[in-house]
């Protein structure tokens, strides 16, 4: 028999029990995701172990879009999504193609071809759980290094939610994101840049005049990455920040600078 909302409660107290913050969101995602109360059981256990729940019901939402979420793939979180809307401003102002590197389960290459219908976007990903998620997602993807498989000088818009935790501050991170979450996703290095420095070398050499990098960063991560961002070429007077409701920086956009001619144009 299908569940039904009744069984929302006594699930919510468990999940509560469980650690779970939002648990009374959760039980309403398990109840509408379970065929019977059998799955429904195996899914509330899985998830009192802390397992994400993207993982159990295999999807999960960004930017009120669903996406699909295999087990293993790093689950998109509601603070990338500031980024990928405003990639997808950017890229309506020109469209044309964007990569989004470090796709994960492709959730910000999905907006953006669901924002600009017109657009041609591409993802990279490293790990191949990943490649095949966001293949599923309807995202045309390259497994590979950073930006390494994709063409010189192709693109107006290169967004990168990549890895950028710093190693020391793993034990910050919640108890179930540390025990589940794949470290490949999140370890950043020392200085939690090690990949997004990569992410800022690649997307000089991938953009076009006048293109944007939009890419995820947090702490004070925006000012070791400034000087990243004027050693490969972009525009110090185009670089953009943006924070969250608490304060805290969330992302930072650079451009690199127009072409002589099109600035005439302009
Ligand atoms: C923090 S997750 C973000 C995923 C996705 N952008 C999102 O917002 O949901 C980082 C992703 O980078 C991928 N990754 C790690 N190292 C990489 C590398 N050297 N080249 C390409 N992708 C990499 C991981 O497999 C993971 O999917």
């Amino acid at each position: 028999m299908k569940p039904t909302a009744h069984d929302r409660a006594g699930l919510a107290r468990r999940l509560r029990a469980a650690g779970c913050v939002a648990a009374h969101e959760e039980a309403g995602e398990l109840v509408s995701a379970a065929c019977d109360q059998d799955e429904l059981e195996r899914w509330v256990r899985r998830r009192e172990t802390g397992e994400p729940l993207a993982w159990i019901v295999g999807r999960s939402w960004f930017c009120g879009r669903r996406v699909w979420v295999d087990p293993g793939v790093y689950v998109p979180r509601a603070q990338s999504e500031e980024l990928a809307r405003r990639a997808a401003r950017l890229l309506r102002r020109r469209p044309g193609r964007a990569a989004d590197l470090c796709t994960g389960s492709g959730a910000v290459a999905h907006l953006l071809m669901a924002e600009v219908p017109g657009a041609v976007v591409v993802g990279t990903d490293a790990d191949p759980r990943a490649v095949s998620c966001a293949r599923r997602n309807g995202v045309a993807v390259v497994q590979g290094d950073v930006g390494g498989p994709l063409r010189s000088g192709a693109f107006d818009v290169v967004t990168a939610v990549a890895l950028y935790v710093p190693t020391g501050a793993f034990r910050y991170l919640p108890g179930d994101v540390q025990r589940w979450e794949p470290h490949v996703a999140l370890d950043g290095g020392a200085d939690g840049l090690e990949v997004v420095r990569r992410v800022v070398a690649d997307a000089a050499r991938l953009l076009r005049p006048g293109g944007w990098l939009l890419t995820e960063v947090g702490g004070d991560q925006d000012r070791s990455l400034a000087v990243a961002l004027r050693g490969q070429g972009f525009d110090a007077d185009d670089v953009v920040t943006w924070r969250d409701e608490d304060g805290d920086l969330r992302g930072v956009a650079a451009r690199m600078p127009p072409s002589p001619l099109s600035s005439v144009r302009t």
